[in-house]
């Protein structure tokens, strides 16, 4: 199977996760990245069981709308049922990097309000240790240099995202070399330093389940103790 026939199915896969379990005119949470994008394209199909959407980024809302789906404004609900999003590494305890295609920090803020978390990926993102790929890090323009400075003090090479200027007109510095066994302390650590609105670190609050493309087919992970 090619890559992009795992994110097909496991965008399937998501798809008849939230009509089985998104109670009808319930709020759902969609994410960003190419399987989002094949998450999107296949709620067309139940968009009038939906009481509406919200999106995590300019990116997700247009495609959204371009199926006729609704998007409201986050501030104008309280609860979201479930979120489906897609993630660049993520390991055994349901922790993640994210932030691949720059919409962090609202892919964060979605996941804060949301019920149920669902990541949704191939095989490939599934890792021991994350730190393989570049951990993103949205920061405010002015404070660049200095975020930089801080971020090799924690032993990352941090690079400049040439041409990425978020939805939120900031930019994202990702550190490269990092190993990441401290997932919680590190988002924490990290989000600490002035002048960061937040890094691609999901740990704090992580993945509620996992469907897993694969080539012998979609598995569901729940994470432990939920
Ligand atoms: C977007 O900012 C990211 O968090 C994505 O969820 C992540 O990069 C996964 O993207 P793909 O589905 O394109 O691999």
């Amino acid at each position: 199977m090619t890559q992009d026939e795992l994110k097909q199915a496991v965008a399937r896969a998501a798809r008849d996760y939230v009509a089985d379990r998104l109670p009808v005119g319930a709020i759902l949470g969609v994410g960003t990245g190419s399987t989002a994008n094949f998450f999107i394209d296949e709620i067309a199909s139940i968009k009038d069981r939906l009481g509406g959407t919200i999106a995590s980024s300019a990116a997700t809302a247009k495609r959204l709308e371009g199926h006729g789906i609704r998007v409201l404004d986050l501030n104008d609900i309280e609860a979201i049922g479930i979120y489906v999003d897609g993630a660049d590494e993520i390991d055994a305890s349901m922790a993640m990097v994210k932030g691949g295609g720059g919409a962090l920090t609202r892919e964060k803020i979605v996941a804060a309000v949301a019920g149920t978390f669902v990541c949704i990926c191939d095989a490939t993102k599934r890792v021991k240790t994350m730190g393989g790929f570049p951990l993103p890090v949205e920061v405010i323009p002015m404070a660049r240099a200095y975020v930089s400075r801080e971020l090799t003090k924690l032993g990352g090479t941090p690079k400049l995202r040439e041409g990425m200027v978020t939805d939120n007109g900031n930019l994202i510095l990702d550190v490269h070399g990092l190993s990441i066994t401290d997932p919680v302390g590190l988002e924490e650590r990290i989000n600490q330093i002035v002048g960061v609105v937040t890094n691609g670190l999901f740990a704090q609050r992580g993945a509620d389940v996992l469907l897993l493309a694969t080539a012998d087919g979609v598995q569901t992970h729940v994470r432990p103790g939920r």
